[in-house]
């Protein structure tokens, strides 16, 4: 995090009621732990820092903790096949399941959210060691996903450091939004109303983001401060089944649809992560030819943007550049965005048809359109 943003996350902590710092990490249930935190390092440029398993104690997970820039990520799989772990993934594959955030006072902010009517999914407790101290309560959200309240003195205590020399950045840098799929908007979008005192920052119809096949209603969630953003989803009617609909029945339930990662230049990480293999969705020529009109000043070379496939939109606020990856599971779930905002500060509404255009052509391949 800047500078500038860790002083603006302070203030605005000072005044809330309801402090939420920033994202604290994402914690992925997963099969194999070791294999999903080498996809992350390898094609996105995280650096492994973090170990927590057997060899240091915890007998029925293996975790890693992988970091680019202030994005981290737990990774954790299970030894056996009884642990909770195993049958989350069994059920719903792997996909996220806890959206942490920073408070001053975690003990403190649990209660006032089962004050405000949030369920527990466990209790605040205390975890020390020679490397920091932590306290994290965790609150139900959407579907089986949580969200834990982490106060964190220092590094994650119950991590053993790693070093990861020969780890290369990409320059993602800072999670931008996460966003939920669920079956009832309106309900969630109450919940992060009456528990987290969030607003509605943006709301898009189905009419701003249908396309002949596709469509889904969207309600951006925000502290205010831009800190943290939470657009959630919900399937409207469509001639054939949504991207929505689809998720919520390979992830049978509601759940975590993509973190968008921001990078500083986003030409300059599609070079990188291409060149590492990363995959990312098919975008076809006429788009640009749309593009052009729609960001005719856009300040970049056309043929560059081209070259690495990146979307392109603008609003009042300037303009940004966003790529999304191809799904990061057999599943059709959870995908990647990474994003450079240049002043935007919207989600690409420009960009929703093509894309959506474009994940329907995947859907199709599978069948499921
Ligand atoms: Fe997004």
């Amino acid at each position: 995090m800047d500078t500038d943003l860790e002083a603006r996350a302070k203030e605005f902590a000072a005044k809330d009621p309801f402090p939420l710092q920033s994202f604290s990490h994402l914690e992925w249930w997963v099969g194999n732990a070791y294999q999903t935190a080498m996809f992350f390092r390898n094609l996105l440029g995280f650096s492994i820092v973090g170990y927590r398993g057997p060899e240091t104690g915890v007998a029925e997970t293996s975790s890693y903790l992988v970091e680019s820039g202030a994005i981290r990520f737990i990774v954790t799989g299970a030894q056996v096949p009884e642990h909770p772990v195993a049958e989350h993934v069994l059920l719903h594959g792997p996909g996220v399941k806890d959206v942490a955030f920073l408070v001053p006072d975690a003990e403190e902010a649990f209660e006032l959210a089962l004050d405000r009517g949030a369920e527990v999914a466990y209790k605040p407790f205390v975890t020390e060691s020679d490397r920091g101290r932590e306290v994290a309560g965790g609150i139900k959200a959407y579907g089986e996903t949580i969200h834990s309240l982490v106060e964190r003195d220092g590094l994650f205590p119950d991590f053993e450091p790693r070093d990861d020399p020969i780890a290369v950045s990409a320059g993602l840098h800072t999670i931008d939004h996460v966003v939920a799929n669920v079956e009832d908007m309106n309900e969630w979008v109450d919940w992060y109303e009456r528990i987290f005192g969030f607003t509605m920052l943006k709301h898009f119809d189905d009419e701003a983001i249908s396309t002949e096949y596709t469509a889904l209603m969207s309600k951006v969630m925000w502290d205010g401060e831009g800190i943290i953003k939470l657009p959630i989803n919900e399937p409207a009617e469509a001639k054939k089944r949504s991207q929505i609909e689809e998720y919520l029945n390979f992830y049978r339930s509601a759940g975590v649809q993509h973190i968008a990662m921001a990078t500083d230049d986003l030409q300059t990480t599609m070079e990188d992560v291409h060149a590492r293999g990363l995959e990312t969705i098919h975008v076809p020529d006429e788009y640009y030819d749309e593009a052009k009109v729609r960001v005719p000043d856009l300040d970049a070379d056309w043929d560059r943007i081209m070259a690495n496939r990146i979307l392109v939109d603008a609003d009042e606020g300037g303009q940004l550049l966003q790529m999304f990856t191809k799904m990061i599971q057999d599943r059709p779930t959870v995908f990647f965005e990474l994003i450079e905002r240049r002043g935007a500060t919207g989600f690409g509404l420009g960009n929703f048809r093509a894309l959506f255009e474009a994940i329907e052509r995947e859907q199709g391949k599978r069948g499921n359109l």
